[in-house]
């Protein structure tokens, strides 16, 4: 089955912890954490401190996303006893393999992330390596924008490779993920589907986890 990594980045962030206890209500598998640099992408969110201030305060695994330059001067303050993922952007990494490799020496599940525009054929050589794969379907760096679809063909792309080459990474989608494309993706070979506004947007959030995972089981 499917999981489900609600993005805090559409969260009340004055009540961070009752945000984080509404998704684990409507058993989230996740909680997605979106971290902007004002660098890599125009935004700044929030950083290593207010990571760790959610540690204990729910029992979801955290799934980091680094929209960061230089991840590796970073990634340390990220690797929490509750983080299970730490997804680096290729595009931000020259030394990708060692970043990596850094991530899994600190205990975590080490993620690559890929634009929109970058190809699937850029982690030829590190899928082997890889514990997860993100398949960006907006352009990094804001919530609420529209599903990109041509995305959809690299997810198709990666899961075939995994299959053919017997990998066992997982496919996780961010970026415009709603009720009405959760099932496409699913279908075409996604994991794990992070979505913001379709989950914190709604009237009733535990309500609308449930209603997710009656799609994507
Ligand atoms: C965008 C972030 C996403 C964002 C998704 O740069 O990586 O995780 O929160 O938001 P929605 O689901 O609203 O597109
Ligand atoms: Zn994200």
């Amino acid at each position: 089955m499917a999981k489900l990594s609600p993005s805090l980045l559409a969260s009340d962030f004055s009540h961070l912890a009752d945000q984080v206890a509404l998704i684990e209500e409507g058993e989230a598998g996740f909680v997605h954490m979106d971290i902007m640099d004002g660098q890599f992408v125009p935004n700044i969110t929030f950083g290593g401190p207010v990571v760790k201030s959610l540690v204990g305060k729910t029992k979801l695994p955290f799934d980091i996303h680094l929209m960061i330059e230089h991840p590796e001067h970073r990634i340390p303050d990220f690797a929490t006893p509750q983080t299970e993922y730490i997804v680096v952007h290729q595009e931000a990494c020259t030394h990708l393999d060692r970043v990596i490799h850094q991530i899994k020496e600190l205990g975590c599940k080490a993620g690559v992330a890929l634009n929109p525009a970058t190809p699937v054929s850029t982690l030829e050589c590190i899928l082997g390596e890889v514990d997860m794969v993100l398949i960006m379907s907006v352009n990094p760096g804001f919530g609420g924008q529209k599903f990109i679809p041509y995305t959809v063909l690299k997810i198709c792309e990666l899961d075939e490779i995994r299959k053919n080459e017997d990998l066992d990474f997982l496919i996780e989608v961010d970026g415009g993920v709603t009720l009405d494309n959760a099932a496409m993706l699913v279908e075409s070979g996604a994991d794990i589907l992070v979505a913001g506004s379709a989950v914190f947007g709604a009237k009733d959030v535990p309500a609308r986890c449930r209603e997710f995972h009656e799609i994507i089981k």
